[in-house]
């Protein structure tokens, strides 16, 4: 009993540091989630046409369409807002963006505009056939990836 109260008392004591980290900066908090809910949505629609590529979905020229157009959407919000600086791995909670980011913002940007352009050649593609899916897969993918590789912390 004894023992679970301590490790009550230090989960208490972990939760209170998390808190007040939060606390002292929410809209670095916030704009972490924002980004990190945008990177989430991209994994998701990204999913749905990767699905059809790979033969794990049967290919559907509407569905590929709307996660297309969903791609191209989002990639066309602020780059900006949601990458405040000190917002880094060890500088703010629960994020993998690496301080090379900002020390790099203009290849950020650069990277960010291969997706764009990714999404725009999948948008043409998506309801024309699997073949064109499957041939603007590459680009698609390898925007996320070749960004990941530089400015994402591996888990
Ligand atoms: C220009 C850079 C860039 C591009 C392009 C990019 N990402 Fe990311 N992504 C990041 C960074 C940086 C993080 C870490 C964000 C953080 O933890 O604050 C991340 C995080 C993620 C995460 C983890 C989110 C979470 O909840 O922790 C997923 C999933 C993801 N990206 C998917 C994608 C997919 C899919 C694409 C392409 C369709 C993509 N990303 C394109 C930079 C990028």
């Amino acid at each position: 009993m004894k023992l679970f109260r301590l490790a009550a008392a230090a989960a208490l004591a972990v939760a209170t540091v998390g808190l007040s980290a939060a606390a002292a900066n929410p809209s670095i908090e916030n704009a972490v989630r924002a980004r990190k809910a945008q990177m989430q949505l991209y994994a998701f629609n990204l999913g749905v046409i990767g699905a059809m590529a790979q033969g794990n979905a049967t290919y559907d020229a509407a569905t590929a369409q709307s996660a297309a157009d969903n791609l191209v959407a989002l990639a066309s919000l602020s780059k900006t807002i949601q990458w405040p600086a000190g917002s880094h791995v060890g500088a703010a909670a629960d994020t993998r963006a690496l301080p090379a980011l900002w020390e790099n913002l203009d290849d950020f940007a650069t990277k960010y505009a291969a997706l764009g352009a990714g999404a725009a050649a999948m948008q043409a593609a998506a309801g024309g056939g699997l073949d064109g899916v499957k041939a603007a897969m590459g680009g698609l993918a390898g925007a996320c990836s070749a960004c990941h590789q530089s400015y994402r912390q591996p888990q």
